[in-house]
């Protein structure tokens, strides 16, 4: 099944200059990318779209990291886009990531993990409208 997916192409990647292969790591993968923005996110920004984790310990911390420089936010498209750029992206910790999987190659620690990807069809919906509102963004496929 087609699907759509938010990614995340956090601060900690951005500034070790390797948004070019974690974009050319999806593309090879077949998730599509249909859209597309360099941000900064702001504290209260990054707090909305992790509001989910606003209990958790860490929340304060990863809200401030994301807000600490430019990201690149992106809609995958591709054939079960969810699974597919969760296995390309390895666990969260990249100690505990697949050799050879984004975070594994790039990320630094579970905080520093140089990109986020949607766990599930809902929490993608609400992800793709947080930072694409209102758009009708066409197929890449
Ligand atoms: P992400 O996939 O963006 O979703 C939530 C993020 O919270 C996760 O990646 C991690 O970067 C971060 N996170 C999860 N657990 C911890 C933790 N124990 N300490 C700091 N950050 C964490």
């Amino acid at each position: 099944m087609v699907e759509r997916t938010l990614a995340i192409i956090k601060p900690d990647a951005v500034k070790k200059q390797v948004v070019g292969d974690v974009i050319q790591r999806y593309e090879t993968a077949g998730l599509h990318p249909i859209a597309m923005k360099m941000m900064s996110l702001s504290k209260p920004i990054a707090e909305g779209f992790y509001a989910v984790h606003s209990e958790r310990p860490f929340f304060h911390e990863l809200t401030a990291f994301m807000s600490s420089g430019p990201s690149v936010v992106i809609v995958l498209e591709g054939e079960n886009a969810i699974q597919a750029n969760r296995d390309l992206m390895g666990a969260t910790d990249p100690q505990k990531a697949e050799p050879g999987t984004i975070r594994a190659v790039h990320g630094a620690s579970i905080e520093a993990n140089a990109v986020h990807g949607s766990d599930s069809p809902e929490t993608a919906r609400f992800e793709i409208g947080y930072f694409f509102p209102g758009m009708d963004l066409q197929s890449g496929c």
